[in-house]
């Protein structure tokens, strides 16, 4: 159960027949990082966040979480050096834990990926009927709806939407990288393009006070926006496929972060001076709103376009990186066999993607998804304190391991990163803890019933 997998294990299955491959440019990965991480949170959550949380100080909450983020991600980048095989955390904890360790990062990551998977898409269909509805097309609201929603049946726009992705995964790599390439410089270009209109009409006056709920505002704003920088981690997943990825993954993820962590700053500050904070109350969508305020009403549809262009490249790459982290247990026996095997064509897991991809529109179709959403966030910081653990523990049992990229000032950048983290879980509604408890209590059940006696490393043992 404590069985850790050796990084030459690791390594040497991924380059058999369940292998994949290397198509992805520096570059993109880049481009994959910031289409993973730029959707719903920036274009829906910072004006909530500002009006109830933090004020104008949400510029400080984006700083909070997005330095926890860094931190994260420079434990990520050692790992990602040391152990470049797909499946991201759940493959280095098996690196450094012990396989029940990654069994329990692996169950978590479905609420990082599959089920944000669902609750994104279900944003995506609300921005589309809102645009439709625009032009005089009104979808009835049964074919818009979950049950018990609205008088709604079926979610008939988010099933699509991730089905439309599920087949552009199926076909390939290289051609989904593309879609996403053009997605992320549409929607990067329409947020430009609202700093540039928005710049001029700041006034001072907006930003006091700058912390209306003083620091525990801005806190409370952090563990909120931590939803918009969710999904930066999915660049990792793409380690078979990238060119020379112990240099590219580690360079992937931090500049991504930073990137974002830079986009979102500047939106917050310019946001909360173009309007005051309390304003954004009366809205869902507080950037299209900003401009309308300015009476740029064409705005609105544009920004519409680009959160579309956002949430579809969150859809997109959290879908893949959600097949990868299963393919990558399959492989280890910790899965079926089928979600490892390659399509013979394409070169992609087909089947492990389509499974992923029909049971993830099923989800987003059927069920109202605001609560199980609560646990995205929950989950994802629960992973980084899992990662950081496990460079501390790789640290010590490990020590003379090549590490092609080093996390800086150990060990306090991981000591830093679990406080932080720990910090924010503590900070999110107790039910959603108890939802969080009940859900590993059911992923540990499943462990015993199949990966303890399926996994293929019964034989190894423990290096360390
Ligand atoms: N970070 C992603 C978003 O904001 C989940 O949509």
């Amino acid at each position: 159960m404590f069985r850790t997998k050796p990084i030459e294990h690791l390594i040497e299955n991924s380059q058999g027949e369940h292998g994949l491959r290397r198509v992805l440019r520096p570059y993109e990965l880049v481009l994959l990082g910031i289409g993973a991480v730029v959707g719903t949170g920036i274009f829906v959550i910072t004006g909530v966040a500002a009006a109830e949380y933090s004020g104008p100080s949400i510029i400080l909450s984006f700083v909070i979480a997005g330095l926890i983020c860094i931190l994260a991600a420079l434990c990520y980048a050692e790992f990602s050096a040391m152990v470049p095989v797909a499946g991201s955390a759940y493959t280095y904890c098996y690196a450094s834990l012990g396989e029940i360790w990654a069994w329990i990062i692996g169950w978590d990551l479905i609420l990082e990926y599959a089920v944000s998977i669902s609750a994104v898409a279900v944003g995506w269909s609300a921005y589309v009927v809102n645009l439709l509805a625009d032009v005089g097309i009104i979808l009835p609201p049964a074919l818009i709806n979950p049950p018990g929603v609205a008088g709604g049946l079926v979610n008939i726009p988010a099933i699509l939407i991730i089905l439309a992705i599920t087949a552009v995964l199926i076909i390939g790599m290289k051609e989904s990288a593309r879609l996403n390439t053009l997605i992320v410089v549409i929607n990067v270009a329409i947020i430009l393009l609202f700093l540039a209109l928005g710049y001029g009409h700041i006034d001072a006056v907006n930003w006091h006070p700058f912390m209306p709920f003083g620091w525990s505002g801005v806190f409370a704003g952090a563990a909120i926006v931590f939803f918009a920088y969710i999904g930066f981690d999915a660049v990792l997943t793409a380690a078979e496929e990238v060119e020379n990825p112990q240099k590219n993954l580690p360079r992937g993820i931090i500049i991504s972060v930073v990137i974002v962590m830079v986009l979102y700053v500047v939106v917050a500050a310019v946001l909360t001076g173009m309007v005051p904070s309390a304003d954004f109350l009366k809205t869902g969508a507080p950037v299209a709103y900003a401009l309308d305020r300015i009476g740029i009403t064409w705005g609105a549809a544009v920004i519409s376009v680009g959160a579309l262009c956002g949430i579809t490249s969150v859809i997109l790459v959290t879908l893949y990186g959600q097949t990868r982290i299963f393919f990558a247990m399959a492989r280890d026996g910790l899965l079926p066999s089928f979600f490892s095997e390659i399509h013979a064509t394409f070169q992609t897991p087909a089947k492990v993607t389509l499974v992923v991809g029909l049971v993830t529109a099923l989800l987003a179709g059927f069920v109202s998804l605001e609560v199980i959403a609560e646990l995205v966030n929950i989950g994802t910081l629960a992973a980084f304190i899992i990662v950081a653990f496990g460079i501390l523990v790789l640290r010590r049992s490990q020590p003379l391991r090549n590490r092609p990229f080093r996390c800086p000032c150990m060990p306090w950048i991981p000591i830093l990163c679990i406080g932080s983290c720990a910090g924010l879980i503590l900070m999110l509604p107790s039910l959603t803890q108890l939802r969080f408890v009940v859900w590993m209590l059911i992923g540990l059940s499943l462990y015993f019933v199949f990966g303890s006696k399926n996994s293929n490393n019964r034989e190894v043992r423990n290096p360390g």
